[in-house]
């Protein structure tokens, strides 16, 4: 057996040695061949016999190099490189033979053990996704100022995302166009404003809640727009809450999210379940305000609306509007992950390219 395999190196050998001039597409298959045999070995002996075979000496590669020169010019350039890579990949492998399964030489005498001088395999620890980061922080910041988390289910009923919200039976946001409604009659929530109503319902006033989460929207996805996407309600109800209240806590936000000098701009707007109701930007942080392409030049970006909680709403889960008030807003995730980032695209954050998401740690 021992015998046989010796020869069969020597024959092999002999095979590597008789080659003078081998054509690219030669290289090419005795490098996977090499490969093969590299990865298949079983001992550091036998390990050892692949890099002679093919690195050594006397082994293939300088047989391949010093035929370079017989071969056709127009062969030449390809296996010269293929050459390069032949060295490459193969040392490669031997090296990562050695390393993976410690077949490094033993010592005569002594069973092969852990080489501790070895540098460690490094693996990346990945970063949190900056959708989740912005989530994090948000909720940081509410909580600062007195905003626990509250949560509501993503498959909605008609009621707690359109009718609770006194939305009309007729406004078209229901419309099939706007909203992923399943086969039983419950939908796909289009935005975090249920989760008001869920609250609530559940406790008596005062209530200070902010309810991160997803949406969904039959949108046509484009550079600011994308059929999943996530916000965070906000709810206020107190004694006596203003719309002042609501601004400030805004812009409080606002400049602790993106910096100092973000500038908050509210126009008026119409939602049902909020009288009177707001659409809040943030000033543009890429290009501080003059325009460019991620705030389509205006400078702005829209981040969601706002409001006071409609009187019909609070009467609605059993609250008095004659004794509290409140104020709700919703914010875009992704929206303030692109001003915050300067990311121009949502489309993006959805792609699930490393690349680009271990930029943001
Ligand atoms: N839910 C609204 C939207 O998604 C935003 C909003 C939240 C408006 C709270 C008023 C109060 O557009």
């Amino acid at each position: 057996m021992c015998r046989n395999r010796r020869a069969d190196r020597r024959i092999m050998d002999m095979e590597v040695r008789a080659v003078k001039t081998m054509r690219p597409s030669e290289i090419a298959e005795l490098m996977q061949k090499a490969l093969v045999d590299c990865a298949g070995a079983a001992s550091a002996e036998e390990l050892e016999a692949a890099r002679i075979k093919y690195l050594g000496r006397k082994g293939a590669l300088p047989a391949i190099m010093k035929g370079l020169k017989d071969l056709d010019p127009s062969e030449r350039a390809e296996a010269g490189k293929l050459a390069n890579e032949f060295k490459k990949a193969v040392s490669a492998a031997i090296a990562e033979g050695k390393r993976s399964s410690g077949k490094t030489a033993p010592i005569p005498g002594r069973a092969p053990s852990f080489d501790h001088t070895l540098p460690g395999l490094w693996r990346g620890l990945g970063s949190r996704h900056p959708v989740s980061q912005v989530i994090e922080e948000s909720v940081r910041i509410f909580s600062s100022l007195g905003f626990t988390i509250a949560d509501g289910p993503d498959v909605e009923t008609e009621y707690y995302n359109f009718d609770a919200l006194n939305t009309p039976a007729d406004h078209p946001s229901r419309d099939i166009q706007d909203t992923f409604w399943l086969k039983n009659g419950s939908l796909l929530r289009t935005q975090t404003s249920p989760v008001q109503i869920r609250v609530m319902e559940k406790q008596p006033p005062p209530v200070r809640i902010v309810a991160p989460g997803r949406c969904y929207r039959r949108d046509t996805s484009d550079a600011t727009h994308s059929a999943n996407f996530h916000q965070i309600e906000g709810l206020y109800v107190d004694a006596t809450v203003s719309m002042t209240d609501l601004k400030s806590d805004i812009t409080y936000f606002a400049q602790r999210m993106i910096g100092p000098d973000v500038k908050v701009r509210f126009r008026p707007h119409f939602f049902p379940f909020t009288e009177p109701s707001v659409e809040y930007d943030f000033s543009c942080h890429a290009c501080d305000g003059d325009g460019c392409r991620i705030c389509k030049k205006s400078g702005w970006i829209e981040i969601s609306g706002a409001g006071m909680v409609n009187p019909k709403v609070l009467k609605s889960v059993g609250y008095d509007p004659e004794a509290v008030s409140g104020y709700a807003f919703g914010m875009g995730i992704e929206r303030i992950a692109m001003i915050k980032y300067g990311i121009n695209d949502i489309r993006m954050l959805y792609e699930n390219d490393v690349r680009f998401l271990g930029q943001f740690v």
